[in-house]
């Protein structure tokens, strides 16, 4: 735990002064454990995992210092060897780095989705993206259907974004009051004179 902690901090301190990218990986961290746990990932994977929701997008930095500019592949090409720099000084182990450098450098990168922790990924950042970019619901809908493979996700999802509508009809009093008089009658019960 000691260790994750420690990353979070690192990354809050590499996105210093830049709340919004602060507040993104804390939200993806945050959707991404509770999929994980929800989903139960072994304590490894899971581990991986949130390492790399922290520093999903730490390729965004470097990308607008080299090219005045961020795009997916951009933050692809530039975020592995950040990650991997950030994640040493910490002393986190070679193949936890290999994994989640992997993981930065692919997560926006939707085919050939390899491994839990990357789908989880995944899933979390578009979580907290489709409300980030107000996302309208029917491209919400379609992404999620197309993207999103656990149930917990999916779930999450339908909760903030396409929750079943309560429709109320037209005639909803008249129909309460027809239920409830079936109900008491039904039951043997006669409160009129
Ligand atoms: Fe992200």
């Amino acid at each position: 735990m000691g260790r994750l902690n420690n990353l979070c901090k690192k990354m809050i301190g590499f996105y210093r002064g830049d709340p919004a990218r602060i507040q993104h990986f804390l939200k993806v961290h945050s959707f991404a454990k509770l999929i994980g746990e929800e989903e139960s990932l072994d304590e490894k994977t899971l581990y991986i995992l949130e390492a790399a929701s922290y520093v999903h997008d730490i390729g965004i930095r470097p990308s607008l210092e080299k090219y005045g500019k961020e795009n997916g592949s951009l933050q692809e090409k530039e975020g592995p060897a950040e990650a991997e720099k950030m994640m040493k000084e910490l002393g986190f182990d070679k193949e936890i780095i290999e994994r989640v450098s992997y993981l930065v450098g692919h997560h926006h990168t939707y085919t050939d989705i390899n491994g839990m922790d990357y789908q989880i990924l995944v899933e979390a950042d578009f979580l907290v993206n489709y409300f980030e970019n107000q996302m309208d619901r029917e491209t919400v809908k379609k992404s999620v259907k197309k993207i999103f493979r656990t149930e917990t996700g999916k779930h999450l999802a339908e909760e903030m974004f396409f929750p079943e509508e309560f429709v109320m009809s037209e005639t909803w009093a008249q129909d309460g009051l027809q239920e409830l008089d079936d109900f008491i009658e039904s039951q043997g019960i006669y409160i009129r004179q």
